[in-house]
C-alpha cells in the first residue's frame, strides 16, 4: 500500500491573508494531495481549518525556521508591499519587503531545493508600447516597480526552481481586507457617489481566480520561468468600471472620465500596459475567464 502522505505535495504560501494570498489558501485548503501551511504578517489565518503561523519575511532567522520547518515541495510568494505611492516616501520598508523578503524566501527555497513561485507586476514595465510578453524590456517608472524588477532579478540569477508570475490589475471575491476596483464601484455606485476614473491606463484586469488556476498548472507541470498571466480583455479603467455598471444594473453617469496626471499622484503608473498570456495558453493551457463571467461569480460568492 503507498502511503497518500508520501506523494502530497507540500505547498507553502506566503503572504495568505492578502487578497490572492486568500484565495490560494481556499484554493489549496480543498484540493487533494496536498499539504498546506500559510504564513502572512498578521497574528492570525482568515482561515481557522489552515495550518498558519504569523511571519515577517524581512526575518531571515524567521523564514529560516518556517521553510526548514515545514519543508515544502513548493513556496508560493505572494507577500509584498504593495502601496505604490506609499513606496515613494516609505522605499527603505518597500525594498526590505519586496526585495530581502523575496531574497530569504529564495534563499531557503534553494537550500532545500523547493520550487519558488514569486508574483510581480506589469509595473515593471513603462506603459508605452503595451501590451507585454515575456521578453519585452523592463522599465520600471516608479520604486515598487523597481523593487519588484530587483525581485525578480534576484530570482533569476539565485540558482534555485523558480517561476515568476506578472500579472496586474487583480480583482475577485476576496472576502478580507480592502475592497477591489469591483467592490469599490459597485459600493460607491450604489451609494449614489460620483466617481473619477482614469481612461488612460489600459491593461487586462486580472481574476485572481485565474492565477489561482494558473499557480495550479505551475505546479502540476513543475514549469519555470516568466509567465504573463493576466485577464482575457485590454481595457481602460474608466471602460471597465461601465461595464461593471452596466453588469450591476447600476447608474453609469457617476463615473467621470479623468486623466492619470489629473490626479497628481506621488507614483508614476504604466499607461498603455497590460500583459499578453500567449505563453500561459500555450504552455500551461490558460484560458482565463470573460469580464461578465468573473462578475457572475463575484456577485454570487459576496451577495453583491
Ligand atoms: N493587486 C494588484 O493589482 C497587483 C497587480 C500586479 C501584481 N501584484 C502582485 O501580486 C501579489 C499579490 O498581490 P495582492 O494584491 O494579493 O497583495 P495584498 O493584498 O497587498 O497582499 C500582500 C500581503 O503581504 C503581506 N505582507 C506585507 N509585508 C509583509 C511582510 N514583511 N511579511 C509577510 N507578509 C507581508 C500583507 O500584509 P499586510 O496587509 O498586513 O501588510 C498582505 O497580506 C504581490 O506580489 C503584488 O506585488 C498585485
Amino acid at each position: 500500500m503507498i502511503n497518500s502522505d508520501l506523494i502530497k505535495k507540500r505547498i507553502l504560501i506566503i503572504g495568505s491573508n492578502g487578497m490572492l494570498g486568500q484565495r490560494l489558501t481556499e484554493y489549496f485548503l480543498n484540493a487533494l494531495n496536498v499539504e498546506l501551511f500559510c504564513v502572512s504578517e498578521e497574528d492570525e489565518s482568515f482561515f481557522s481549518q489552515a495550518a498558519y503561523k504569523k511571519l515577517d519575511i524581512t526575518q531571515k532567522n524567521k523564514v529560516r525556521e518556517v521553510i526548514l520547518g515545514f519543508f515544502p515541495d513548493f513556496v508560493i510568494n505572494t507577500a509584498a508591499f504593495t502601496n505604490v505611492d506609499r513606496a515613494e516616501t516609505e522605499k527603505e520598508i518597500a525594498w526590505k519587503v519586496n526585495v530581502t523578503g523575496a531574497e530569504n524566501l529564495a534563499l531557503y527555497s534553494w537550500t532545500i531545493d523547493a520550487h519558488l513561485i514569486h508574483l510581480s507586476t506589469d509595473y515593471i514595465f513603462d506603459g508605452v508600447n503595451g501590451p507585454y510578453t515575456e521578453v519585452s524590456k523592463p522599465n520600471p517608472l516608479c520604486y515598487y516597480g523597481r523593487t519588484k524588477l530587483a525581485s525578480e532579478n534576484l530570482i533569476r540569477t539565485f540558482g534555485l526552481q523558480h517561476t515568476i508570475i506578472r500579472t496586474n490589475v487583480l480583482y475577485g471575491p476576496a472576502k478580507y481586507g480592502r475592497p477591489d476596483f469591483v467592490k469599490w464601484v459597485v459600493n460607491s455606485l450604489r451609494d449614489d457617489q460620483i466617481i473619477k476614473t482614469v481612461t488612460d491606463q489600459i491593461g487586462n484586469p486580472t481574476y485572481i481566480d485565474d492565477i489561482v488556476s494558473a499557480v495550479n498548472k505551475i505546479i502540476e507541470f513543475k514549469k519555470e520561468g516568466i509567465y504573463n498571466i493576466g485577464g482575457a480583455e485590454m481595457i481602460s479603467r474608466f471602460d471597465f468600471a461601465l461595464r461593471i455598471a452596466k453588469f450591476f444594473n447600476l447608474n453609469e453617469r457617476l463615473i467621470k472620465p479623468i486623466l492619470t496626471k489629473e490626479l497628481n499622484q506621488p507614483a508614476a503608473r504604466p499607461l498603455r500596459s497590460g500583459l499578453i498570456t500567449l505563453k500561459a495558453e500555450t504552455e500551461l493551457g490558460y484560458k482565463p475567464y470573460s469580464l461578465e463571467e468573473t462578475f457572475v461569480q463575484i456577485k454570487n460568492e459576496l451577495n453583491l
